[in-house]
């Protein structure tokens, strides 16, 4: 147990529809549906979750190395998903196995009402959408297209945003 086992444990998570890295390129791609959410535009390149120079504290008062503090790791059940918000955006958390966690956009793909987590699946209360809650994908219509990922990372027992 060092201070810096956090570090080797964060996972990041952007299991998108294709893979790790076409995750975070459909996120990319989703990004400018809202002007207000980013303040800068993103680099194009991955998440700067190793661009950061983490120090090791979770708890420092100007520790903006890794994202916002989400939830407890402990607050989303292995198997099942709860709601939440991200950078002030509405969100989905999953846990699909112990300490593997990923986020996704609650925006329903299919006309953006927004989407409830309901165990291992995120539901769409205005046209009946169900998404995967491992991986976003759409497991009934009328959405056709996954729910973007939301980079996080595992810190220690504690879900950070990792862009
Ligand atoms: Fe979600 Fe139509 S807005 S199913």
């Amino acid at each position: 147990m060092t201070t810096s086992s956090h570090l080797t444990r964060r996972t990041v998570l952007t299991v998108g529809s294709t893979g790790a890295l076409g995750g975070v390129l459909a996120l990319a791609a989703c990004a400018p549906g809202d002007p207000d959410a980013s303040s800068s535009k993103p680099t194009s390149a991955a998440p700067s979750v190793t661009d950061e120079p983490v120090t090791g504290t979770t708890g420092a008062p100007d520790a903006p190395a890794v994202g916002e503090d989400i939830a407890a790791l402990a607050d989303v059940p292995v198997g099942g998903s709860i709601d939440a918000t991200i950078n002030g955006e509405p969100a989905l958390i999953a846990q699909p196995t112990a300490g593997q966690v990923v986020a996704f956009s609650a925006v329903c793909t299919h006309q953006g009402c927004i989407v409830a987590a309901s165990g291992d699946e995120f539901d769409c209360p205005c046209h009946g959408s169900k998404f995967d809650a491992a991986t976003g994908d759409v497991l009934n219509g009328p959405a056709l297209e996954p729910l973007p990922a939301i980079p996080v990372a595992v810190s220690g027992d504690r879900i950070v945003a990792a862009s």
